[in-house]
């Protein structure tokens, strides 16, 4: 079977990859040239465990192919996946241009039936969009080439990409035709051995599954925080709740982590992204508002925490922090919470020295020389008047506390994300707080 892949982003490549390792042919098509020369050479733009060697292999062997010219292959394939981004405009809503844009080079280009599938997340109503957009290229060059729209939305986790892909919960496939609905079949056939399922619906609900997922996991959270920040002031403690809570079946033990709040490219965006398609529509998601309100709150908790450790006197401190990218096993930090940290302790007039197992370069890049950036997680501690944990890495969940002693000038820990033991190092000595306990 031969499929093309447009946008050569986290989706696509991760996608493109993954059917490929099925035996899939996968024609991998980004506009963006340097990064396509990279990708022919093996260089791999993004940090995902596992997938530098998978594109090596699939590469070499013939299935896996990238190219800046779609039609190139437009002949040859049955489906051409669209990965492209949507970033949030100015309002919150999700921006089509990208997506909009690849459904009329299709149009312009294509000779044969074939299918659209978008993987993008997209609101609600835009394979419409996409449809009309071919229909119309096709119309300018006064040809009827039968095709289809289909959506494919995309549950993977930055991290456990290709586990995700490989073996998914579940597959979600909207269509409005027979002909899209087996030749979707055909491609995710060999996937089924792993024993999960392909959920086909109609295209508006595939659409709406991404979002609700994604605004459905982020009310977890945030109502975990809340429930976190209650505790603090009850006197419960969080850990016990969300246990007593998560081995109620209907509930579940996942996803209901406490912390110093969610980020990433899909949960901050698409519950906007939701509340706006809402609005728009005349109704108000006053559950998803409360969601965002608590994680702007959760991501500015630790600043708040610390700033009342020292009654307010912050100026000329020295603030470690470990962990900058939004969560592990990525060097994203996409509406990371450490960004919004580093403001507050900058603008607090604090020294702060940073330190992340793979996000320093990203740290750079984003906000240059405003922090110190330390050479490894005990360095980033010396002479510092508190560390700050934002990130869960493994590699911070059992320091030396010794070491730490030694190096700050007082041991002071706060920790975002709950993964050390209070009673241990207030025996030791530190200053440890944390959330919701
Ligand atoms: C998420 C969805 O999980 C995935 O299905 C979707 O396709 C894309 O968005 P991702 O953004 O990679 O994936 O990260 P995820 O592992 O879900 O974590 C998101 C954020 O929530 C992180 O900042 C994480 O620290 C936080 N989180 C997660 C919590 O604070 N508590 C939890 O219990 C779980």
């Amino acid at each position: 079977m031969n499929i093309a892949i447009v946008g050569t982003g986290y989706v696509g490549l991760v996608s493109g990859t993954c059917f490929a390792e099925m035996g899939v042919n996968v024609t991998c098509v980004d506009v963006n040239n340097e990064k396509i020369e990279k990708l022919k050479k093996g260089e791999i733009p993004i940090y995902e465990p596992g997938l530098e060697e998978m594109v090596l292999r699939n590469h070499r062997e013939g299935r896996l192919k990238f190219t800046t010219d779609i039609t190139t292959c437009l002949d040859d394939v049955e489906l051409v996946f669209s990965a492209v981004g949507t970033p949030p405009d100015e309002d919150g809503s999700a921006d089509l241009t990208y997506v909009l844009e690849v459904a009329r080079t299709v149009g312009r280009n294509m000779n044969k039936h074939l299918v659209l599938v978008t993987k993008s997340t997209v609101p609600v109503g835009t394979a419409q969009k996409v449809r009309a957009a071919i229909q119309e290229e096709l119309d300018k060059r006064g040809v009827q080439i039968p095709f289809d729209v289909a959506s494919n939305p995309e549950f993977l986790k930055e991290g456990a990409a290709i586990k995700d892909f490989m073996s998914p919960d579940r597959v979600v496939v909207g269509v409005d035709s027979e002909r899209s609905k087996e030749l979707m079949t055909k491609l995710y056939r060999p996937f089924l051995l792993n024993n999960f399922r392909v959920i086909f619906t109609d295209i508006p609900s595939a659409e709406m599954i991404k979002y609700a997922a994604n605004s459905m996991l982020a009310t977890r959270i945030s109502f975990m925080n809340d429930i976190a920040n209650l505790c603090e002031l009850v006197g419960a403690d969080v850990n016990m709740v969300r246990k007593g809570i998560g081995s109620d079946s209907r509930i579940g033990s996942k996803f209901l982590y406490p912390g110093c709040g969610y980020g990433g490219s899909c949960f901050p965006k698409d519950v906007k992204a939701l509340v706006k398609t809402a609005e728009k529509k005349g109704y108000v998601m006053k559950v998803l508002k409360a969601v965002e309100e608590v994680n702007e709150h959760q991501k500015e908790l630790l600043f708040h925490k610390l700033e009342k450790y020292y009654g307010g006197a912050l100026k000329g401190k020295t603030i470690a922090i470990w962990g900058l990218a939004f969560k592990p096993e990525t060097d994203d930090m996409r509406e990371a919470t450490s960004l919004v940290i580093i403001r507050l302790l900058k603008d607090a007039g604090c020294k702060i020295r940073v330190y992340d197992p793979v996000a320093m370069d990203e740290c750079h890049r984003r906000i240059g020389n405003d922090v110190e950036y330390a050479v490894d997680m005990y360095d980033a501690v010396l002479n510092a008047d508190a560390l700050l944990l934002l990130t869960e890495w493994k590699p911070f969940r059992l320091p030396s506390w010794g070491v730490l002693q030694k190096s700050m000038n007082r041991s002071v820990i706060i920790d975002g994300r709950n993964i050390y033991d209070g009673k241990e190092l207030r025996q030791l000595g530190f200053d440890y707080y944390c959330i919701g306990q």
